[in-house]
Parts: C-alpha cells; structure tokens; sequence
C-alpha cells in the first residue's frame, strides 16, 4: 500500500488536459477548462443522506452493525458514509491520487459534527484494492465493490458523478477479474452495486440481489473456507 503523502506534481501529471485543480479558499475546486463546470467535495452535503441510511437498501444487506467492511471502490466516500453511519467500521480503498486528494482536503474541513463521528469511523487508504486484500492480516465481514457504471443513464448524473468519470479510468474486463479474485481469496460476504440495466455479474454464483431504480445490489459469499482461520494466524 502506498504512502499517503499525495505528491501535488503527480497529481497534476494525471490530470487529463482539460482539468485542474485550484486551490481556493473553500478547499481544492476541480475544474473543466471546456465546460467550465467547477466541482468541490462538501462532505457536510451528505447529512441529507445519511439521515436516510435506515430506508437505505444497504441496512437491509448489512443487517446487524459492528461490522468490519472493506470498501474496495471508495471513490468520493458517499458509500462508506452510509456504511460507516449505519455503525459499522470501514476501510475505504481508493487507487486514484486525484480522487484521494480531493476527499482528504474535504475530510479536513468537515464542520458537521454527525459527519465528522461518520468520517472517523472510515480509515482510507490510497492504493490498488487487490494489492491490500492481498497484503493484509485484517478480517472483513463484508467486502464492497461499486465500479464506475458504463452504461449512461438519462438522468443527468450529479457533478461528483460527472467529474469521476472525467478523472477515473474503468475497464470492466479488469472489474470482472478483481472480484472475481478476491472472490476465491475471502471468505467474507461480498456485495457488488451495478447499474440496474447492467448485468456483467450473472455468471457468479449470486445469493440475492437488491433492486433499487437505478441501481442494484448483488450479495456473494467468497469461496475462501480458510479465510479466517488463515489470516488471524498471519
Ligand atoms: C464509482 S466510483 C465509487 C463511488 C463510491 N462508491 C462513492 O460512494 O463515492 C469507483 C472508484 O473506485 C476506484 N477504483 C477502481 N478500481 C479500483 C481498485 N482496483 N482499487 C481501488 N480503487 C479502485 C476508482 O478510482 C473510483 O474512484
């Protein structure tokens, strides 16, 4: 796992040739030179959705709290919230340095004192999510998994949606392979969200799937019977 010190330059060398980053007084603002469409991380926004997270279809798979969840695709952490204000512990996995840049300053101006005790409860960690599962001595309840969507839905997606697609690169040929690894190397229950209309997860062995308008949810037991036992001999 790489350090977390997020080297501004190579951030900026990542950056395709139509964004930058400036740093203003409310906190780092992505922007896109053609659009002109601005975008800052206001963690505090999320209030609105963790106020829902009992109606969340996420309570419903995770059921109890206390958990220990590994969030594989943490992106911009709307996910992890939910989870971690259900009451449970998350680790969130982020690979790309500009995403992982962007949350951390927001992390750092939180002023929502809910959000806050959320955000405390997320550790995140800058690096690919395989190369951590495979690394690591640390038992999950549950591992979670929310790829960027190919398919683009007629709804105008949110600026954080938009922007992720902008800086984010997705192959769905690599998704389908990292699940399918981590799969055969956990033993934990593992939940896939894709796009309703997609279905790039049928030929894995699915217990149950949660259907929400747009969305839905896949819940898989990993086929690693000696998970536990393994890793706590580590
Ligand atoms: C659709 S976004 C996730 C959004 C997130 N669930 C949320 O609620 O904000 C997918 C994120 O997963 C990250 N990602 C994709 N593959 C990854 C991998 N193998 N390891 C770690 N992060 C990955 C991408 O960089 C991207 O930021």
């Amino acid at each position: 796992m790489k350090g977390e010190v997020l080297d501004i330059k190579k951030i900026l060398n990542n950056l395709s040739e139509n964004i930058f980053i400036k740093e203003s007084k409310k906190g780092l603002m992505l922007i896109d030179r053609i659009s002109k469409m601005t975008f800052s991380l206001e963690l505090d926004d999320y209030d609105n959705i963790i106020r829902q997270n009992k109606k969340h279809v996420l309570s419903k798979i995770l059921k109890k709290d206390q958990l220990m969840i590994l969030d594989c695709t943490g992106g911009f952490a709307r996910d992890s919230a939910i989870i971690s204000s259900l009451g449970n512990n998350v680790t969130m996995i982020e690979e790309n340095l500009i995403v992982m840049r962007i949350l951390k300053d927001a992390m750092s101006r939180i002023q929502n004192r809910k959000v806050d005790c959320i955000f405390k409860r997320i550790t995140t960690k800058l690096g690919s999510c395989l190369e951590y599962i495979k690394t690591t001595n640390k038992i999950y309840d549950y591992i979670y998994f929310d790829f960027m969507f190919n398919n683009c839905s007629t709804a105008l997606p949110s600026k954080r949606e938009q922007f992720l697609r902008k800086i984010v690169k997705n192959d769905i040929n690599t998704n389908k392979a990292i699940v399918e690894e981590v799969l055969q190397r956990v033993g934990c229950k593992v939940i896939i969200k894709e796009h309703i209309k997609s279905n790039n997860y049928q030929h894995l062995d699915i217990i149950n799937t949660y259907k929400e308008k747009v969305v839905k949810y896949h819940l898989l037991q990993g086929k690693n019977g000696y998970y536990k036992l393994y890793q706590s001999k580590k």
